[in-house]
């Protein structure tokens, strides 16, 4: 049967180079990875593709039937990169070519600096699905919504109506800090999943599946960080799939957990708390002290593999009051200025300069 297919959906992105600052994107550059994509559908390597962007982050969503981690897709990808970055160059563009760690690529994307979120899946009779994109902020921002879409019932009604979903879910986490991973049930093990993922900074949520079947539900980009397992606490700029409706959350579901404007890590110099604001695609540009960090909602159905969309999911009133809560809490945090918690802890700020401070204070400090 053709619907029985197995389909992939691959989003994988990168910081190429920012238009102005770290701020937004070139539209020059949204054009070459649309033509490169382009030409990898004519000669069937895709089955359809879609490009965005949110922030200074360039997000490739594609499909195809090469399944997860396939060196095909993510050479493309890494191609479509580079060719966005030799552009972004010769518009001295901010940053170009940021997320790319490495000059060649070796075989796969994961660890050579972009972010990677893919998923396998028997196409259902209707497949909706919500691509999440995130700008100045980590991957452990999607772990709040992950719990509140998948683990509360308080946010999401059918995981006490629905009986495909009252057996509960299973949370796959990722311990960023030693590489290794653990799987919890929700709801018997919630208390254990939340001692562990209310941590954000070392305890990401990689995916979630539907208890009864396995059936996969999301999937969150990490990839980076787990490679690096360790030592690094950055900021991933992260992207998430998540698969709605019939047995699964409900599209509005899904989208309620991002109601209330959470504080995430990120936001300047990827060295501060600040909350978490829902926006339609036009106004994913993070300027007020290149933030507050954002969040973008891509709806796509999905048919034989074609993505149909996508719809932009918040764009609509109702989140307006979220906005504005946000807009609230990004001026109080900001009145902190260098004080925690606006700033954060000092050994999540690595990646500043502050280290370098320290250690040329280090002659300065007397013992007492
Ligand atoms: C955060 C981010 C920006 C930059 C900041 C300083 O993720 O990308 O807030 O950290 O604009 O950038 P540089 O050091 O490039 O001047
Ligand atoms: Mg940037
Ligand atoms: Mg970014």
């Amino acid at each position: 049967m053709a619907n029985e297919k197995t389909i992939t959906l691959s989003v994988i992105k990168a910081d190429v180079g920012g238009f102005v600052g770290h701020c937004s994107f070139h539209p020059a550059l949204l054009d070459i990875a649309k033509e490169k994509l382009h030409t990898a559908k004519e000669k069937g390597t895709l089955i359809d593709f879609h490009v965005i962007r949110c922030g200074d982050d360039l997000e490739l969503i594609m499909t195809h039937e090469k399944g997860c981690d396939n060196k095909t897709i993510h050479e493309l990808a890494w191609n479509t990169f580079t060719a966005c970055t030799e552009h972004a160059k010769e518009l001295k563009l901010y940053g170009a070519g940021q997320d790319l760690l490495k000059d060649a690529f070796t075989g796969t994307v994961k660890g050579m600096g972009p972010g990677v979120a893919e998923m396998e899946f028997i196409e259902r009779k209707s497949e909706p699905v919500i691509i999440f994109m995130a700008d100045k902020t980590s991957s452990g921002a999607w772990n709040l919504p992950l719990y509140k879409i998948f683990g509360d019932p308080f946010n999401t009604a059918g995981l006490i109506i629905d009986t495909s979903m009252v057996e509960g879910f299973c949370f796959n986490v990722l311990d960023v800090k030693e590489g290794k991973s653990i799987t919890l049930f929700c709801p018997e093990e919630s208390y254990y999943l939340l001692a562990l993922i209310g941590a954000t900074d070392r305890y990401m949520v990689t995916s979630v599946l539907r208890k009864k079947d396995k059936e996969i539900a999301a999937v969150a980009s990490t990839e980076r960080l787990s490679l690096i397992a360790g030592k690094y606490v950055g900021k991933d700029d992260p992207v998430m799939i998540v698969r709605c409706q019939a047995g699964l959350p409900a599209v509005g579901e899904v989208l309620e957990a991002f109601s209330f404007p959470h504080l995430v890590q990120g936001w300047m110099r990827g060295s501060h708390n600040g909350p978490l604001m829902p926006v339609p695609f036009y106004e994913a540009n993070p300027t007020r002290f290149d933030g507050p960090p954002r969040v973008i909602a891509a709806g796509f159905q999905i048919a034989h593999g074609r993505l149909i969309g996508p719809h932009d999911m918040f764009d609509d009133p109702a989140f307006d009051e979220t906005r504005t809560k946000a807009n609230h809490i990004a001026e109080y945090m900001r009145r902190h200025g260098p004080f925690q918690p606006h700033r954060l802890p000092l050994e999540e700020m690595e990646y500043t300069t502050l280290p370098h401070v320290l250690e040329k204070l280090k002659e300065k400090f007397k013992k007492e």
